[in-house]
């Protein structure tokens, strides 16, 4: 299961496959064809080690998703978060210790225990992006893209699946309009955001500041329009200067 690639694929030359497939014209095939259903990886839902509830810690307790990837607006991996996070409210004493669920944590951090091997939780990885391909979170995340346009709706997960294809055709047809999915910085990990929640005045203020220009003009010439997600995307797309590569040397490097 954990291997749904054939190997051939990471050996591939692509470089090779680029230059000819730029050159010879058969692009828009090669794209219609990586977006059959045997390349995406959707409904991948492995057994984790800890039956791990995305919807209890994040939705109902209220956890930012970067309590615990607390690498993704710095890096290009988003990190899993280390047993020590799991132990400072899982630990002796605290929330549910003994539960059978936590056994793996248990194993891996506390020494007290006979079961105590020391071995960090192994969790099974979900998304993968092949070798072949370059891909990058904080690139996205600090350009107002958030984790729910790629991974879904996490936060009602109780068992984290892949949501979304993550093709090649995915990522370019995001690349091609991406004033469609763009919001504010703060709201990147509010996976239930919409544009009814921004406040207009607010929002205008940023633009004037970002743009030099005045925030009741820019209102005024809005005025006729729907105060919308595709309204509010594309005001930031030319305020940040948001262009999204689409030549194969960006992401086939
Ligand atoms: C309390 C810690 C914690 C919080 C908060 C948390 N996560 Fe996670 N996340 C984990 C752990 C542990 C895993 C690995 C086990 C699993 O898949 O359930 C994981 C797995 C994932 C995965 C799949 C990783 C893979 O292998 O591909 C994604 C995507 C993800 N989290 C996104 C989010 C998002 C989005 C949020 C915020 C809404 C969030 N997480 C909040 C701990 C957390
Ligand atoms: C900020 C504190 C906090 C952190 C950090 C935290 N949890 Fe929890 N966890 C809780 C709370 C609160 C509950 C709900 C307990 C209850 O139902 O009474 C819970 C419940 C659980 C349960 C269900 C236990 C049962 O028997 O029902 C599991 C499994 C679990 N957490 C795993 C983890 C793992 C794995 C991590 C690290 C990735 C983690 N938790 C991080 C607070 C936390
Ligand atoms: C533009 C798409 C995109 C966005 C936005 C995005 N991710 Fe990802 N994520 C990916 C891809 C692609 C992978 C597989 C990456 C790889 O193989 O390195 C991934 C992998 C992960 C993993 C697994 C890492 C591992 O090695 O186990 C976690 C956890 C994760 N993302 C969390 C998040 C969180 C949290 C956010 C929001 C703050 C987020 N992602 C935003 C596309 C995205
Ligand atoms: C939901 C929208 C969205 C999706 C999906 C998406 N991207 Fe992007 N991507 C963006 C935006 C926005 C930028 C920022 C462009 C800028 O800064 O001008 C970006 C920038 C990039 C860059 C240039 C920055 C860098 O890291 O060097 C690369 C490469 C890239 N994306 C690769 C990918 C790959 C690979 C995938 C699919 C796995 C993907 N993207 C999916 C929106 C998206
Ligand atoms: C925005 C990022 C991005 C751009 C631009 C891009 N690719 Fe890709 N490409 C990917 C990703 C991601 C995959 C892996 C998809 C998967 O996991 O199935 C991929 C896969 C491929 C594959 C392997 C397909 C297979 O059968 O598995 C080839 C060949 C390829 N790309 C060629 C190209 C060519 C030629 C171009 C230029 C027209 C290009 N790519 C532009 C992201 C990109």
């Amino acid at each position: 299961m954990a291997n749904l690639f054939p190997r051939w694929t990471n050996e591939l030359p692509l470089k090779a496959v680029v230059c000819v497939a730029a050159l010879g014209g058969i692009v828009s095939g090669l794209v219609a064809y990586t977006a059959t259903p045997k390349y995406t990886r959707v409904g991948y839902m492995p057994e984790q080690p800890i039956p791990f509830d995305h919807s209890l810690h994040a939705q109902q307790l209220g956890m930012d998703c970067r309590y615990c990837h607390s690498f993704v607006e710095q890096s290009a991996h988003s990190n899993l978060p280390a047993d020590q996070v799991c132990w400072n409210c899982h630990g002796p004493g605290k929330v549910k210790p003994d539960s059978p669920k936590l056994q793996a944590l248990r194993e891996a951090m506390d020494e007290s225990s006979d079961d105590y091997t020391g071995r960090p939780v192994a969790w099974v990885q979900i998304h993968e992006t092949p070798d072949y391909a370059y891909f990058n979170h904080s690139a996205h995340v600090n350009r107002g893209v958030s984790c729910v346009e790629c991974h879904g709706q996490v936060n009602e997960m109780k068992v984290v699946y892949h949501a979304k294809s993550l093709s090649m055709s995915f990522c370019l047809d995001c690349h091609r309009n991406s004033e469609k999915v763009l919001r504010p910085l703060d709201q990147i990990t509010n996976l239930d955001w919409k544009a009814e929640d921004v406040d207009k005045d607010a929002f205008y203020a940023y633009l004037a500041d970002k743009t030099g220009k005045g925030a009741e003009d820019l209102k005024k010439a809005d005025s006729h329009k729907t105060f919308d997600r595709l309204l509010i995307g594309g005001h930031l797309k030319e305020a940040w200067n948001v262009h999204p590569p689409q030549d194969c040397t960006a992401c086939h490097r």
